[in-house]
């Protein structure tokens, strides 16, 4: 009798040993729109290989680069859906799920270094701003660096008069609207993965994007100047569907929390040399001219450039921007 319960149990654990060997792998679509060799590239391999490391195999990770399954617009629906599971969009591309604060990202000059960024993604703010997406079915779990945006033409662009009547490509962000507009110019919103097309057609003009998207998109061989304007940063949250990772064993979770912990930190390191890089690449090429500005020109720029911080206050709410200014020592 005792031998026969000793079989059935060994007999039940092998057969549960096999089915947990065969058992499929949970699997996470992680889609995004830029080049694999970018800080956001290659911060989503680096999270693939670690997830999979962490969890023996338990989860497989499918990046999909390059817009491949979804442009901008449909990455959000699709998480929500739960036809992906993880997108990091830019952070100016969260206000049509309703979020608009994250459009403070977007206020030119609000940053002036990754040290002055780094304040609020890291601090108080950050979390709080995450904290919004959860109503929406969606979990932010970190921020990912990208850099600072150079603007690019067929024109020099060396002040702000150069802008008039000229069509910029621009994200989905009101306050990106709002900046182009103070700069003269008229801004339309464009996919991501439409900006090359849309340059070499002529159906815009111009763009602004952070240097490892303009050279990995070859964006700058058809723009003839770039200028090194640093008005404002261009950066991600990674989000997940809220009901897909509560829904994780806890042990999962875990492992792939310190992935994701430790992919942050590789993400975060990488961005700023990578843009140097990635610059250095354009000015190498010889297709666009780089374009420095002066004290006097800067000053321009930023006469036009900061009353937008008090014009879109109202979308992205004063008091946030007070925040901002105060854990970053912000002053106009
Ligand atoms: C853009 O649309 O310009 C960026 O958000 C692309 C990206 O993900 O860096």
């Amino acid at each position: 009798m005792k031998k026969g319960i000793v079989f059935a149990a060994v007999a039940a654990m092998v057969i549960a040993a096999a089915s947990t060997a065969m058992a499929e792998p949970i699997v996470i679509k992680f889609s995004h729109v830029v080049a694999t060799d970018t800080p956001k590239g290659m911060a989503a391999d680096y999270f693939k290989k670690l997830a999979e490391e962490r969890t023996n195999g338990a989860v497989k990770v499918e990046v999909y680069p390059n817009s491949q399954l979804y442009k901008d617009k449909e990455e959000m629906e699709a998480l929500q859906m739960g036809s992906v599971q993880m997108l990091a969009p830019s952070l100016a591309k969260f206000a049509p799920l309703g979020v608009k604060e994250f459009e403070m990202f977007d206020l030119p000059y609000i940053f002036t270094n990754y040290e002055d960024l780094h304040k609020v993604t890291t601090g108080p703010i950050g979390k709080k701003l995450l904290t919004m997406l959860e109503p929406k079915g969606l979990l932010g779990l970190s921020y990912w660096d990208n850099g600072f945006k150079v603007m690019s033409a067929n024109k020099p662009l060396r002040v702000p008069a150069d802008f008039k009547g000229i069509k910029m490509r621009i994200q989905s962000s009101k306050i990106l609207d709002a900046q182009m507009r103070a700069l003269g110019a008229i801004p339309q919103v464009l996919a991501f993965s439409e900006v090359y097309q849309a340059l070499q057609t002529g159906v815009v003009d111009g763009c602004e994007n952070p240097p490892s998207n303009l050279y990995t998109q070859k964006m700058f061989e058809v723009q003839k100047y770039v200028t090194l304007s640093d008005h404002g940063y261009l950066g991600y949250a990674v989000i997940v569907n809220k009901k897909f990772w509560e829904g994780l064993p806890a042990d999962i979770r875990t492992q792939l929390d310190s992935a994701m912990a430790d992919a942050t930190i590789f993400a975060n390191n990488i961005a700023k040399e990578q843009n140097e890089k990635d610059m250095a690449s354009v000015k190498a090429s010889g297709k666009s001219e780089l374009i420095s500005l002066t004290p006097e020109q800067l000053a321009e720029w930023k006469a036009k450039l900061l009353p937008v911080h008090d014009k879109m206050a109202g979308r992205i709410g004063k008091d946030l921007i007070q925040e901002v200014y105060q854990a970053t020592g912000f002053k106009k």
